[in-house]
Parts: structure tokens; C-alpha cells; sequence
């Protein structure tokens, strides 16, 4: 059968949107605070109705809290791994319904993994809480004391291994150079991908290990996206100002990248604690010595997540929050930079910003702003900063000039709001 020309072109324009819609760049978004695990109903059924919104926004992956059965409501005190009735968020087949849901859009979801520490069901005959519970009827996850490292003393019995990062005060540190360790956990992680649905993961507290752990996860797993919260503070000086060792904090971010194997990616905590500073005055800070971002985004864009505030900096633990006044210069900076970005529940729902935001994720995606998209940045002062990114987007960010007073060439306003303008080449 010959095709005519008329089905012909049906058929490229078909497959040329289907592949466009395969190579979306991807697009983050936090789905839950540290209050969600109070919502009444449950906070994967509440979740579910907000799926058509995220999909309109261009979401393409969802990070969803820690799933499992926890001491702490939140879920980062995490025991019987294979317990997902027992969450304060919702149970197994709400989750599953809530991921489905998800699919349905074509939007991805990653879990919140917890295996640094891990929380005992039991305490064995010297009074230690080390017995620990899978949460199956096959005893899978069943562990004892020579599972924790040997220097977590207030629970190990002194056969494990020393533990290869920081330790977790609250609850027994894992000991992940035990093969049993890394198979059993790889195993979970693989069960929640296949009958659970999960796609990808966000490793919480990736510090608590060393990466070349985190190296043998991904490499048993192989998530379609994975991100790891190393949440070192950024110091600052005894002025309240950034120290040059901004400049450390993110070649530390890249270089754990790059130990556990280069495939996922990193929080830009580096881009998160300056940019927020910048938004109040300071925007100079806006561009290191060789005239790039400062963050991990102006050293390898292609391993860093950037985002605006999480449930620890934000929402009620609030521990470093983003001035909430200049949360949509934030996004206006993340949304047009490359890297990853992630929007976070509380602002795009509480603070009422989805149809602003929504703008600034339609022009990354119709320009194809992506992870790697170059940035030459065109003026960083206290009051202004303005970027060129791939040659046909301008933003700018400060109080500096009104709008209207800053039109470049042949340029055209795509969005704009308080203190930011997007332009797009005509
Ligand atoms: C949780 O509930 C689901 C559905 O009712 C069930 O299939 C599963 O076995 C339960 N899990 C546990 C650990 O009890
Ligand atoms: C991973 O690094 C730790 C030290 O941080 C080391 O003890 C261990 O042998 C390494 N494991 C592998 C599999 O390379
Ligand atoms: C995992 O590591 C092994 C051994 O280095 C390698 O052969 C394999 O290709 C890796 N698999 C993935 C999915 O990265």
C-alpha cells in the first residue's frame, strides 16, 4: 500500500511531536511539604486531584515523600521497608492509584529513599534497638545488629563495617559495604519500581553514605531519573554574606556526582543558598569569576537540580527559607537556566503562583530551554541581572528598570512580573 502524500505528512508531523514529546527536558516538582502527612483523607488521594494541573504545567516528574512505614510521620524514620499500608500519606493501593494516575499524563514519579539509617522493630537481649523488620511474611529486610556500622556504637554489636559518611544520630546507620546489605536494598528498590510503579528516585541525606554506594544503586536500579539531596549548608560570613567557599560547596556537589557513576544528579544547594541571598540586592553574586552561574548549574548544568525551597528550607521547618516576597525572581532564574529545575508544592498550590509559574515552564518548554542550554550572562549588579540564554531568551531579574525602559532588538515580552521580565526573539 503507498501512503499518499497527504497521510505522509500526518505521518511525519505525528512522529515528529511524539518524538519532541519523548525528548522533553525534564521538569521537577516536589509533591508534598512537611505537613502533608497530616492531611486529612490522606495525602496521595488529595495529591490525585492536582495530577491534570501538573500535567498542564509541563511536569514531567514528580518526587513523592518516603513511602514506607515510618517512626516519624514524615517518613525519614523509616523501618519496615516493605510496609507501604502503614504511612501516614495514604496506603499501598492509594499509592498505586496515585502513580497511575501520574502515568496516565506521562509523568514520572520518583520515591524518597531513605537507607542511610533505619529504625529497629525490636531491641535484642542487651537492650539495643537493632532488630529489624522487612514488613513480608518471607522475612526479606530482616536484619540484626551486624547490619549497622560498627561505629554506630548505641546500637551495633561491633561486626560491621565503619561507616563511609556522616553519621545519623536519631537511628542506626546502615552498614551498605554488606553485600546482603546492597542486594536486599536493590531488591526493595526494584520491587517498588515493578509493582509499586515508581520510575526514579530522590536519595535523601546522600552525605549518611559514601557515593560509590549510591554507585551500586543506581547501577542495580537503573531509574529513568534519580536526584540526591547533599545538603551541606553554603557558609557564610560573620556580615550574613556568601564566603568564597561557594566556589568548594559546588565543585563538592559535582564531584559526588561524578563518584557515584555521573548518572544522577544533585540538588544545586550551591545555586539555592546564592540565589536567595542575590534576590535582596545583591545580584552582582549572580556570576563567578569566569562570568558564569555561580551554582553547579555554571560548572555541570547537566547534574544539577535547582530549586527554590524544599520541605526542610522551607514550608514549616523553614530552616532556610527563600525571602517569600522574591519567590517568583527565583523561578523566573531557574526556569530559564539550565539544569533541571523543580517547583515545590507550597508555592505553585499555597501561595497561589500556579498560573505564573506555569508561564515560565511553557516559554522554557517552547524555546527548549534545556539542561545544558547556554547562558552568557549580559549585566549582574546589585539591582539587575540579565542573561542571555541560547541565543533567543532574555531575563532579567532586580528592580533596576521598569520594563518597558529595557526592550533589546527584535526582542519580545513573553512574560512578566514583579521585578522579572522574559523576552523571546522575534
Ligand atoms: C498492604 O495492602 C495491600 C492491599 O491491601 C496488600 O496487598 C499488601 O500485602 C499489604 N502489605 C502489607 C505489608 O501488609
Ligand atoms: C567505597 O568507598 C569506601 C570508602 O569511602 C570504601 O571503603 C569501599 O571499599 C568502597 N567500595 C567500593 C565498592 O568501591
Ligand atoms: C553495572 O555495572 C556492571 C559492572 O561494572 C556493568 O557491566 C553494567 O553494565 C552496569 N549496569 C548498568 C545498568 O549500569
Amino acid at each position: 500500500m503507498m501512503m499518499s502524500s497527504h497521510s505522509l505528512f500526518w505521518f511525519f508531523i505525528l512522529s515528529a511531536s511524539y518524538l519532541a514529546a519523548l525528548t522533553s527536558p525534564a521538569l521537577l516538582f516536589q509533591g508534598f511539604n512537611w505537613e502533608s502527612c497530616k492531611k486529612e483523607g490522606g495525602w496521595y488521594n488529595s495529591l490525585r486531584n492536582l495530577v491534570p494541573d501538573l500535567a498542564k504545567a509541563g511536569i514531567t516528574h514528580v518526587w513523592l515523600p518516603p513511602p514506607s512505614q515510618s517512626a516519624a510521620p514524615e517518613g525519614y524514620m523509616p523501618g519496615r521497608l516493605y510496609d507501604l499500608n502503614a504511612s501516614s500519606y495514604g496506603n499501598q493501593d492509594e499509592l498505586k492509584q496515585l502513580i497511575d494516575a501520574f502515568h496516565q499524563m506521562g509523568i514520572k514519579c520518583l520515591a524518597d529513599i531513605v537507607i542511610n539509617h533505619r529504625t529497629a522493630e525490636k531491641q535484642d537481649s542487651r537492650g539495643k534497638w537493632c532488630i529489624f523488620e522487612g514488613g513480608t511474611p518471607d522475612r526479606r529486610l530482616d536484619w540484626g545488629p551486624s547490619f549497622i556500622c560498627r561505629d554506630d556504637t548505641k546500637y551495633s554489636d561491633g561486626t560491621g563495617n565503619l561507616d563511609t559518611g556522616k553519621d545519623f544520630e536519631p537511628a542506626p546507620d546502615i552498614d551498605h559495604l554488606n553485600p546482603r546489605v546492597q542486594k536486599e536494598l536493590s531488591d526493595w528498590m526494584n520491587w517498588l519500581k515493578r509493582d509499586i510503579g515508581f520510575d526514579g528516585w530522590q536519595f535523601n541525606f546522600v552525605q549518611g553514605y559514601a557515593p560509590n554506594i549510591t554507585k551500586i544503586y543506581m547501577n542495580r536500579t537503573s531509574p529513568d531519573f534519580a536526584v540526591g539531596e547533599k545538603g551541606d549548608p553554603l557558609s557564610y560570613g560573620q556580615d550574613g554574606k556568601l564566603n568564597p567557599d561557594q566556589d568548594a560547596h559546588r565543585r563538592a556537589l559535582g564531584d559526588w556526582v561524578n563518584a557515584a557513576g555521573g548518572a544522577v544528579t544533585a540538588f544545586d544547594f550551591t545555586t539555592k543558598g546564592i540565589l536567595q541571598v542575590a534576590v535582596q540586592g545583591e545580584l552582582w553574586r549572580l556570576m563567578d569569576s569566569n562570568g558564569m552561574p555561580p551554582g553547579l548549574i555554571g560548572l555541570q548544568p547537566r547534574s544539577a537540580v535547582t530549586f527554590i525551597d524544599n520541605h526542610n528550607t522551607g514550608s514549616t521547618q523553614n530552616n532556610s527559607p527563600f525571602p517569600s516576597e522574591k519567590v517568583m525572581q527565583g523561578y523566573a532564574y531557574i526556569l530559564t537556566h539550565p539544569g533541571v529545575p523543580s517547583i515545590f508544592y507550597d508555592h505553585f498550590f499555597d501561595l497561589g503562583l500556579k498560573e505564573e509559574i506555569g508561564k515560565l515552564t511553557e516559554i522554557r518548554k517552547r524555546n527548549n530551554i534545556n539542561e545544558k542550554s547556554s547562558v552568557k550572562i549580559l549585566a549582574s549588579d546589585s539591582d539587575l541581572y540579565v542573561a542571555e540564554i541560547d541565543h533567543g531568551v532574555i531575563v532579567k531579574i532586580g528592580s533596576k528598570f521598569e520594563v518597558g525602559d529595557l526592550v533589546p532588538p527584535n526582542y519580545q515580552i513573553a512574560t512578566s512580573g514583579s521585578d522579572y521580565c522574559v523576552w523571546v526573539k522575534q
